[in-house]
């Protein structure tokens, strides 16, 4: 896969940031905070109501010692309840059995699946494969509960007005112990198989030799409607899944998975991951009612953690994802903190166009330009669809840091961009809808901007329309939050009671 980056990316430019302003988004915030945030540029629209979760690492070291990796960080939930004009924001650290026994010993006890070691070197990490649920990568408001999402074990639930944890959740009985519960669930808006009704779709993989995917479909209030187990052969790195009204739809990168030096305690499972640029990526369709036949066709070598969105048109399946290269492997010796932006392959947007009768595959770049995070209008998710958000980088070459939000028109191929450069940096933009907006991108952007200048975080606010003027409120917290994962938005208020 010949990428435009590829032969653009030594071509010296000034950088748009420094890699120490970088560096200090990813210090621990081991502080909870609660209060009514009272700094704020611009003005909160008045019809913008409702509660914006997000979730993220919030601690990078356990007493000094450093993690690994930042997914491996202890999960930390940030709230921000906006009800007229103004914005109440607290964050809690999700209370699971590793936070609480790391924090009461004051040293690190687990192993990291991205390569956080106990101290003691292998002996001590040997055949020890005891993982931590961290509960950092994602948190959703369904089915009238607040789940801390993590993609290897269950979900812990949370009481979304206190952020207090409320202990693991089984999805009513669905999941046993060890089960697990993907941290990207899908939201069908309007589900054939429910009379319309809104349904949500995620998935859970037991990856091996043969990987066995299960999906779960819940109604609105939280019951599994709908459940079914596939074995896939190879093993299965499966962070993100597309749906359609008929499919469910998951990208096999071709890595393999290498488990011994994991089990001698050399290195964490996801160090244990190797890209193979000569063997296909498969396109795994599996068909959400569950009976038809699961299809298996190959396409480019690619690596995806994300996917944007997918649609079915004339037999066919469209898939718009974020596209990498080659794994960006994590060097088991080396910081995270020290990576060179220029050695690691930058996500692209990349459209594939599956042929279903056929079984073959079409692909093209969408945009070339650094990105992750894709984002859209919540009724648009599985259909054919304009407009795309997602944080990219400030320059429109090379790998760098995300410090802006681009919002491309996959109609007119035209985009808008607002940077937050140099020393902003950006992350996952959530789209909220504007209540009886027509048009597909009248609503709003919200997300976490870490400000280096001032080693603190905002929450900015753009009206998804246009970019182009910059933040229609910027609302300044205190203090900073470690660069997040993903976050939700609800209309129900979860601010302070009484
Ligand atoms: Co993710």
């Amino acid at each position: 896969m010949q990428l435009q980056n590829r032969q653009t990316q030594n071509i010296s430019s000034p950088k748009s940031y420094t890699h120490q302003d970088w560096q200090k988004g990813y210090e621990s915030q081991p502080r909870e905070f609660d209060y009514w945030i009272d700094d704020i540029e611009g003005e909160i629209p008045p019809e913008l109501q409702g509660t914006f979760f997000k979730n993220g690492p919030g601690l990078l070291d356990i007493n000094g010692d450093r993690i690994h990796h930042p997914f491996d960080g202890d999960g930390m939930i940030c709230k921000i309840a906006i009800n007229q004009s103004r914005a109440h924001f607290s964050n809690r650290f999700v209370q699971t059995e590793g936070y609480l026994a790391e924090k009461k010993a004051g040293k690190i006890l687990y192993r990291g699946v991205f390569g956080t070691q106990k101290p003691g070197g292998w002996l001590a990490n040997i055949f020890n494969v005891n993982i931590k649920n961290i509960a950092n990568t994602n948190i959703i408001y369904w089915g009238n509960k607040l789940l801390a999402l993590w993609e290897a074990a269950q979900p812990h639930r949370l009481d979304p007005h206190t952020l207090k944890t409320l202990g693991l959740d089984s999805i009513q009985g669905t999941l046993q112990p060890g089960d697990a519960f993907a941290a990207h669930p899908r939201i069908d808006p309007h589900s054939q198989r429910d009379g319309g009704a809104p349904c949500l779709v995620n998935f859970a993989v037991k990856p091996g030799p043969s990987s066995t995917i299960t999906i779960y479909e819940l109604n609105p209030t939280g019951e599994v409607v709908r459940q079914h187990s596939h074995s896939i052969p190879g093993f299965a790195f499966l962070h993100d899944m597309v749906i359609t009204p008929n499919y469910c739809i998951f990208f096999q990168n071709p890595v393999r998975f290498n488990p011994f030096p994991f089990l001698l305690g050399w290195r964490g499972a996801g160090q244990c991951i190797d890209f193979n640029p000569h063997e296909k990526t498969k396109i795994i369709l599996i068909p959400r009612d569950g009976k038809s036949e699961v299809k298996i066709i190959d396409t480019e070598p690619c690596f995806v953690f994300h996917h944007a969105n997918a649609w079915e048109e004339n037999g066919e399946i469209f898939i718009d994802s974020i596209c990498y290269e080659s794994f960006p492997s994590v060097d088991p010796d080396g910081d995270f903190r020290e990576v060179d932006f220029d050695t690691v392959p930058a996500g692209q947007l990349w459209r594939f166009q599956v042929n279903l009768e056929s079984e073959t595959v079409q692909h093209q770049v969408i945009e070339t330009r650094c990105c992750e995070f894709p984002s859209l209008h919540p009724e648009r998710v599985g259909r054919p669809y304009r407009y795309l958000y997602i944080g990219a980088a400030h320059a429109p070459q090379g790998n760098a840091p995300l410090q802006a939000v681009l919002k491309l028109d996959l109609e007119t191929q035209t985009q808008q961009i607002w940077s937050a450069a140099p020393r902003g940096f950006t992350g996952e933009p959530v789209f909220v809808p504007r209540p009886g907006g027509t048009r597909e991108d009248q609503g709003w952007l919200l997300l976490l901007v870490y400000d280096a200048a001032h080693h603190r975080s905002d929450v900015v606010i753009l009206d998804a329309e246009d970019l182009t003027p910059g933040p229609i409120a910027r609302l300044h917290l205190k203090h900073h939050v470690p660069y997040g994962l993903h976050g939700s938005f609800t209309r129900e208020w979860f601010g302070p009671q009484g």
